[in-house]
């Protein structure tokens, strides 16, 4: 109101813009503008090069602003800039379909297109919710997510969530949802490299939760594989199998929400393919297109498609999707992303990456403050002891401290330090960003 009775806005008026899960006042009054990007960095507003330790927000696996992406979004816009994708299609939107289609394991053959992984997350759950109802099983209604686990924050991904003040302002959520405990125990896990040898058996409480709501009313189970958001929980060895064992044995489905774990965050395209469990559903979004533009969507087992295929030709299957599904400009980022990782052998980096992106981070142990740290594929978290009385302020500290005199752009979840770069990096990334990491730590001891 008051910016509108004073005339046009000034172009350096932060008011307007309500930010997401952002501390906007603080925001506001020490600004962290970025305006410019390419490769390993971020270009702040101020001039300054910062390296870039979380691949954007988990997303720009295949760095910034490369040039067969730009290319590929820029002829795409002149080309055709939208196709409704009801009852129309653009031909990219195939051609992804399948490109994604062919990274997936098993038979995980088909794909629903949406616009984040949100949606995503949303898009899953009602696809399981679909396919029981259209097999006769519609009272398959509940869900079961985990502590500690994000899906987004649609109303169905906070329901299956597991972080509090992610729901706790928003209301009862969706009806019928469990959760499994977290796959984390300090006291049995501090230091891990990779998967935990100890917490297989957080899975057999998937036995109990059946049994308790009687396996016959739940439609689908939601996990990380690893949990990401929350900062960075392998799953125990082992834990993933039984998830799938269980699952199997009651006829209920498995979601594997993998879009932060998907286009090789963890050495390969999926985290299915590293641990060897196959989903009925996985989400993907972010790495897709490397964060270049909006995408996310579901590949879905073919039993689970083919379910869908029956009744006259002329109907409509599943009643679901948006406006920008499949929109073109995120079709030619994402066919442009996907060639480069292969074309890069960008999965391959990482995992030939992994051990020494492991020692460098674990050598940060015993630095002040310093009570956990956890790596698996290019992904890392450092657990620092929050400062009594203010939890999450060690964190925000360690914001400011590395954009503002570390020249670093580090990712927070309360106050865990994340580090996860874009998968173009090499080990002078690895030491300059440990190096700086460490500086942090110290600084803001
Ligand atoms: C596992 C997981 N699922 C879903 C989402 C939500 O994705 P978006 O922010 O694109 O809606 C995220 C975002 O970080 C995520 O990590």
């Amino acid at each position: 109101m008051s910016n509108a009775s004073a005339g046009a806005p000034s172009p350096n008026d932060l008011a307007a813009y309500w930010m997401p899960f952002t501390a906007n006042r603080a925001f506001k009054s020490a600004p962290r503008l970025l305006a410019g990007a390419k490769d390993m960095h971020y270009v702040a507003a101020d001039g300054r090069r910062l390296i870039d330790a979380a691949a954007g927000l988990w997303c720009v696996n295949a760095g910034h602003s490369r040039a067969p992406i730009v290319k590929a979004i820029q002829d795409q816009a002149a080309e055709l800039d939208f196709a409704p994708p009801f009852q129309f299609a653009n031909p990219k939107a195939f051609q992804l379909a399948s490109r994604v289609a062919a990274l997936a394991p098993g038979d995980l053959d088909h794909v629903f297109f949406a616009n984040s992984g949100s949606e995503a997350v949303e898009t899953a759950l009602k696809i399981a919710l679909a396919y029981h109802h259209t097999n006769g099983q519609a009272h398959r209604q509940r869900f079961i997510g985990r502590v500690r686990g994000y899906h987004g924050v649609g109303f169905g991904g906070i329901s299956v969530g597991g972080i509090a003040p992610n729901r706790k302002a928003f209301g009862l959520g969706l009806a019928g949802v469990d959760h499994l405990p977290a796959t984390y125990d300090r006291a049995h896990q501090a230091f891990t490299r990779g998967e935990p040898e100890w917490g297989a058996h957080f899975a057999d409480e998937l036995e109990n939760l059946f049994a308790l709501h009687d396996s016959s009313t739940v439609a689908a189970v939601i996990v990380e594989p690893m949990a990401g958001s929350t900062g960075v929980l392998p799953p125990p060895k082992g834990y993933l199998q039984k998830l799938r064992a269980i699952c199997d044995k009651h006829g209920v489905l498995l979601i594997f929400d993998e879009v932060i774990t998907g286009f090789g965050r963890l050495g390969y395209a999926f985290a299915a393919e590293r641990y060897g469990v196959i989903p009925d559903m996985i989400c993907f979004a972010k790495g897709v297109t490397s964060g270049t533009v909006p995408m996310g969507g579901v590949i879905a087992r073919k039993p689970i498609h083919d379910a869908f295929m029956k009744g006259p030709d002329h109907a409509i299957e599943l009643f679901h999707g948006y406006t920008y599904s499949a929109h073109p400009l995120a079709c030619a980022a994402g066919l442009a992303t996907l060639a480069l990782y292969e074309e890069e052998k960008l999965f391959d980096n990482a995992r030939a990456l992994e051990g020494a992106f492991a020692d460098a981070v674990h050598a940060l142990q015993g630095l002040p403050n310093v009570v956990d740290i956890r790596t698996v594929g290019i992904a890392a978290a450092i657990d620092l002891a929050p400062l009594e009385g203010a939890p999450g302020k060690r964190g925000y500290q360690a914001i400011e401290e590395t954009f503002h005199r570390q020249d670093m752009l580090m990712r927070v979840a309360g106050d865990t330090l994340v580090i996860s770069p874009p998968l173009i990096f090499n080990v002078n990334h690895i030491d300059e960003i440990v190096d700086k990491t460490a500086r942090a730590i110290r600084a803001i001891a």
